[in-house]
């Protein structure tokens, strides 16, 4: 445990002599060889595959049953994630959806930005729906970033100019995510420990910024005095539950056996760096942002489970090769209720595309998929999957980077009979039609990675297990 982690370090100091010896042959002393062989509990990760809206807060609760630590490592209130638990329907956007969990601790991580009057209105609405002892489970880093409401004002501001300079924006979810992370990235950023220490040097700082951006934006109106009053009571509201996020995730990882389990948001094609830029998100969406937004090894990631949809679904602005504007997309958005979860709009639908999803596993290094939203395709007469994509009639072997060349590819299918019968009771493997398994194992030899679970239906019981 963290005892013998302490140990170790002591006994290091022990073998500073020999630290100028630099033969190969001198083994490392029986402490460093004792820390290496305690390399600490695994974290599972779950991340969306594909544009977001996969169904990650409903495979975050199935294994949440099972888990002592839910954590989120990066995106702010951009993300909207729904569990459905006894007929009650959750949706959380800052909150760990392990919060549900009386038995688990929720832990939100460095990487993540957090809107702290968006942080309470979530927590009120949830316990009207129940939710009890929170704040006994939630455990918040002290490295986190602030998101203020300027922020969210000048990401509003900065779609108006977007849309007037380029003819259009991305479509954002208006919750200042991109102006905290340009923040962060430009070293102006406030962080929840500042909040935590001296209250004016804190103010001091937040009203330059405000100043900063009103250069920039001479329309921004922003009351910094009623900001910063409100922000002094969540300070308040917050100190119990704040830690070193660092040293919270080495004890949990270094501590007794723990189930540690990481929520991710967004997903690999809004990625900052892998993504289709720049109609992204701003955070690492893939697996380095687990490492980064957590500061844990990457040698401490175990299972990474990757979510996708039975076919594909995006929110706002940006290239979507296998979406179809036609009645099969308005199938997909009705019967899929296709509607996100942070803004009302209607998502974009298409077929399944598993070009995007190999490349979401050229990243993530998934271990298993759980691929959701079967049932929504029960009706269909046939169903294609996109295999591959051509560029002047030539297969491309890679995800293309640049937005014009993806919007012009040139997608092959294969086309798949549908089952026309309704999967929604199915609880085992055994139990979908044979034209359904069929689809399925196609998927899943084509992307190389085992799925895991299949999903037929909203609430917890509709996943089917597949080992
Ligand atoms: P997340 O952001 O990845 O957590 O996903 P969202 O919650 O934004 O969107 C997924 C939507 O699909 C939610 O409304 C879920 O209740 C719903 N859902 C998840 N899995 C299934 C499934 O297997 N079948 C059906 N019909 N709905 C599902
Ligand atoms: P979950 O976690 C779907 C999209 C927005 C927009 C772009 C940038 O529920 O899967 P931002 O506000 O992040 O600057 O918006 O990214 N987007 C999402 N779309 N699901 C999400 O999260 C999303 N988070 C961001 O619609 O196109
Ligand atoms: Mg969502």
């Amino acid at each position: 445990g963290s005892q013998k982690g302490a140990d170790s370090y002591s006994s290091l100091k022990g073998t500073d002599s020999s630290a100028s010896d630099t033969s190969l042959s001198v083994p490392p002393s029986a402490a460093v060889k004792r820390a290496r062989n305690d390399s600490g509990n695994k974290v599972s990760v779950v991340l969306g595959a594909q544009w977001g809206d996969e169904g990650k807060g409903k495979v975050v609760d199935l294994l949440a049953t099972e888990s002592d630590v839910v954590c989120r490592c990066q995106g702010g209130n951009n993300a909207g994630h729904t569990v459905v638990v006894d007929e009650e329907e959750y949706d959380f956007h800052l909150l760990p959806s392990g919060i549900i969990n009386t038995k688990c601790t929720s832990f939100i991580g460095n990487g993540v930005v957090i809107h702290l009057p968006g942080l309470f209105e979530e927590i009120d609405k949830n316990e009207k729906k129940g939710l009890k002892g929170w704040d006994k489970r939630l455990v918040i880093s002290d490295r986190a970033h602030i998101v203020f409401d300027f922020h969210q004002a000048v990401d509003g501001l900065q779609e108006v100019q977007r849309q007037a300079q380029e003819g259009q924006n991305i479509g954002t979810t208006k919750k200042g995510i991109g102006p905290t992370y340009a923040c962060k990235a430009s070293r102006t950023g406030l962080r929840i420990c500042d909040l935590m220490a001296d209250f004016s040097e804190f103010s001091t700082r937040v009203k330059n910024l405000v100043l900063q951006y009103q250069s920039m934006y001479p329309a921004l109106k922003v009351d910094v005095e009623s900001e910063l009053k409100k922000l002094k009571d969540y300070a308040e509201r917050i100190r119990p539950l704040v830690r070193d996020g660092v040293y919270f995730m080495y004890d949990a990882i270094h501590g007794p056996l723990k189930k540690i389990l990481v929520e991710g948001a967004n997903a690999a094609l809004l990625d900052i760096d892998f993504g289709t830029y720049p109609f992204v998100t701003s955070s690492n969406c893939t697996v380095g942002g687990v490492c980064t937004g957590l500061g844990i090894p990457p040698a401490n990631i175990g299972e990474v489970y990757g979510v996708s949809k039975a076919y594909t679904t995006r929110v706002g602005i940006g290239a979507f090769p296998t979406e179809q504007l036609n009645a099969v997309g308005e199938l997909l958005q009705t019967r899929g209720h296709e509607v996100g979860v942070t803004t009302g709009r209607k998502r974009r639908c298409g077929w399944l595309d598993l070009v995007i999803l190999k490349y979401a596993h050229m990243i993530n290094g998934f271990t298993a998929i759980a691929l959701t939203k079967l049932d929504i395709l029960d009706v269909l007469d046939e169903i294609k999957v996109g295999v591959a994509y051509k560029i002047n009639g030539k297969r491309v072997p890679y995800f293309p980077a640049n937005m014009e060349v993806l919007q012009k590819v040139e997608v092959e299918y294969e086309t798949f009979p549908g089952w026309k019968t309704d999967t929604s009771a199915a609880r085992k493997w055994s139990d979908l039609p044979p034209k359904a398994q069929n689809y399925i194992r196609f998927v899943e030899n084509r992307i190389g990675v085992p799925i895991k679970w299949v999903g037929v239906g909203k609430s917890r019981e509709c996943m089917i297990q597949m080992f």
